[in-house]
């Protein structure tokens, strides 16, 4: 099964695609991890893609839709896999068609922008594995400290209040005409973003199976 996920920033992809690859044994592919990771490690993709994340803005699809090629090829991928943060665009969209992808699903995760900010507030990522934490919703168990691995936990530089309000601008622009691209396919679901992230995840698991 390939799937795709989504969703403004901070709508709750990673969370639902974690729960998701828990529940069908497929990989979770965050084409904003991979690229954080590039940014950490200064590969010239890193390099390249440190200015665009910060400031909030899209990274050049030629250079993503590069990176998800070389995934998806990988071995892992090949029973199926989730898509969280790809595609942003409709070329990059059109590029998995290119690519020869078929494309089961796509689930959006509908949350209000004014409730964005509130989640991103709260958001804390592992500096070590990158998983994510909210201060409130999903805490971790010991404060400051990543449950997965033990490393530190901190605020992600583009949750920073201004660069979200840019995040949600460009959502609107360049991602949300990816909901009439697969509706127009027959291949959308939303679910509604809820206050508990196990009610999301009931109905995201709900929408996976209908
Ligand atoms: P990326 O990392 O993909 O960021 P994003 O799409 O903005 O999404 P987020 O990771 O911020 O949010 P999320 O929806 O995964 O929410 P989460 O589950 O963490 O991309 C970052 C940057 O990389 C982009 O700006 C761009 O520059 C670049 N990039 C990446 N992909 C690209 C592409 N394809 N093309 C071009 N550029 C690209 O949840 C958020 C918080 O809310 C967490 O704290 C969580 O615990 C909490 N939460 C989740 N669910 C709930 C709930 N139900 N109730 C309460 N809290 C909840």
């Amino acid at each position: 099964m390939n799937l795709i996920l989504l969703g403004a920033p901070g709508a709750g992809k990673g969370t639902q695609a974690e729960v998701i690859c828990n529940a069908k044994g497929i990989p979770a592919i965050s084409t904003g991890n991979i690229l954080r990771e590039a940014v950490k490690n200064g590969t010239p993709c890193g390099l390249e893609a440190k200015s665009y994340m910060e400031s909030g803005a899209l990274v050049p699809d030629e250079v993503v839709i590069g990176i998800l090629k070389d995934r998806i090829a990988q071995d892992d991928c090949k029973n199926g896999f989730i898509l969280d943060g790809f595609p942003r665009t409709v070329p990059q969209a059109e590029a998995l068609d290119k690519m020869g992808i078929t494309i089961d699903k796509v689930i959006e995760i509908y949350v209000p922008d004014k409730k964005i900010a509130q989640r991103l507030s709260g958001r804390r990522v592992c500096e070590g594995c990158g998983n994510s934490y909210h201060v409130d919703f999903k805490p971790t168990k010991v404060e400051g400290v990543c449950d997965a691995c033990g490393a530190k936990v901190v605020i992600r530089k583009d949750d920073e209040p201004a660069t979200v309000l840019d995040r949600l601008k460009v959502y609107h622009e360049k991602t949300a005409p990816l909901r009439d691209f697969y509706s127009a396919q027959g291949k959308l679901t939303t679910v509604i973003g809820q206050e508990e992230v196990s009610d999301t995840s009931r109905l995201t698991l709900e929408a996976l199976e209908a």
